[in-house]
């Protein structure tokens, strides 16, 4: 799969690579083919690998958004839960069959599952030894080239998560600044320090004030409520919509007058929205940042940038993880970045997204169907459904159509979702939207 969407379209044409002589493509592909059956789990209709998952595994999904009742709602349908393969934008179920998919595995995927390139330095690495007594080569040179491409990246360091790298990024700037408070807005995984859930200290709760997206005047009073206790004000910069440059800058602003540290979660941003991130679109330079998901393509793999001064306290604390600088996932970031400079990968993501929202916006007006619209930006956009029960129908409907959309959160563009997939895309919405219409 040579990329066909930014073939012409980007900085420059794609480079030519083996897979560009159709023989050797060919031959690729029946090699590929044969390596998935014989990897292809038993066949089973997906309620036995659903029984089975939610059976063993607690909440019968290790992601949480990937439980059955997250990705379908209430609809209680005999659809797919688990993959067997996937390749582009298509994934294969359990049960052999085929579905287009706009989830992008969450956004971990922003050039296509199984990218030739990527998969070929992964298994690279992997034939080579994983791992040693030593650190890879590959964490320098990573660790080089985001300093090369994202403007508050003066140090790297390298976790697996992105729930891992913002909690190594709060770390640092309590550490930096030997204090607790933080005021926080965005989603930034699972840990204690930013989780409100069960089992979480309530006197680690006291330690985040939680502001609303691109609201001036609640960001002041969080800062004045904070004083001088404020270690940190951390950011998902862009939450559906872009934020006011004000916005940023107001944290800049009051970051700087207490010797605060600005952070931006730019785990969806960062070679999405651009590849040095959101950061390097507003100006407004975080004092560090934290990258993940597209960066690797769908391996493991997140990073902290940041400032010099704050990211050399690391020797001050303990951050640290047995397989952060696991070779895999570091030869697949070092992939991802060769296409970055090959072409201009986000602009293809910007225009596939406007391109894909565009199919569902023209098959909601043709529907009639009220109450639902696209929103976010073209790169990560959602359906918006006023009523949930009618979003969970439209959601299993378009799977039975073939076509996987995300229910309560972000679609994200491909450089997969070639023009096939958009019509696709186009006739799985128009037919779940009649259903929805007859339904309703
Ligand atoms: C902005 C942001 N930060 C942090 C996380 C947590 O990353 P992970 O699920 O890799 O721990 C996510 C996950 O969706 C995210 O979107």
């Amino acid at each position: 799969m040579p990329l066909p969407r930014i073939f012409g379209r980007g900085k420059t044409d794609a480079p030519p690579t083996s897979q560009d002589d159709d023989r050797s493509s060919a031959e690729s592909d029946a090699a590929e083919r044969e390596a998935d059956l014989e990897t292809e789990p038993e066949t089973a209709a997906h309620t036995t690998w659903r029984e089975r998952a939610e059976r063993i595994i607690p909440t019968g999904a290790s992601t949480g958004s990937k439980r059955a009742a997250s990705l379908y709602g209430d609809a209680d349908a005999d659809l797919p839960t688990h993959f067997a393969s996937a390749r582009g934008a298509v994934l294969t179920d359990t049960d052999g069959t085929e579905y287009l998919d706009c989830t992008m595995a969450l956004g971990a995927v922003a050039l296509g599952y199984r990218e030739p390139r990527v998969t070929e330095a992964v298994v690279q690495a992997a034939t080579q030894g994983n791992v040693s007594a030593l650190s890879s080569w590959r964490e320098v040179e990573l660790a080089e080239r985001l300093h090369a491409i994202i403007p508050c990246a003066e140090r790297v360091l390298f976790m697996k998560t992105g729930a891992e790298a913002a909690a190594a990024a709060v770390r640092l700037a309590r550490t930096y600044t030997a204090r607790e408070q933080v005021i926080a807005c965005g989603y930034f995984g699972w840990h204690d320090w930013c989780s409100d859930s069960a089992g979480v200290p309530a006197s680690v709760r006291r330690t985040v004030d939680w502001v609303p997206f691109d609201e001036i005047g609640a960001l002041d009073l969080a800062a004045a409520a904070a004083a001088s206790s404020l270690a940190a004000i951390v950011l998902e910069p862009v939450i559906e919509h872009l934020p006011s440059v004000e916005w940023l800058q107001r944290a800049r602003e009051i970051c700087d007058a207490v010797g605060a540290a600005l952070i931006f979660d730019e785990l969806k941003t960062g070679f999405r929205v651009a590849p040095g991130g959101y950061q390097d679109v507003c100006g407004v330079t975080p004092d560090l940042a934290v990258f993940g998901k597209a960066l690797a393509n769908g391996y493991p793999l997140a990073a902290v940038v940041g400032r010099d001064a704050l990211m050399s306290v690391a020797s001050e604390t303990w951050i640290s993880s047995t397989l952060a600088s696991e070779s895999t996932a570091l030869a697949a970031a070092l992939a991802v970045l060769d296409w970055h400079e090959e072409a201009d990968i986000c602009a293809t993501l910007a225009e596939t997204g406007r391109e894909m929202r565009a199919a569902v916006d023209r098959a909601i007006a043709a529907s009639g169907v009220g109450g639902v619209s696209t929103e976010g930006i073209d790169q990560m956009w959602l359906m918006r459904w006023r009523d949930p029960a009618l979003e969970s129908f439209f959601v299993a409907e378009a799977a039975r159509n073939g076509v996987l959309f995300k229910r309560g959160a972000y679609n994200f563009a491909a450089i997969a979702h070639d023009e096939s997939a958009l019509r696709d895309i186009e006739a799985a919405a128009s037919a779940a939207l009649v259903a929805v219409r007859e339904h309703s």
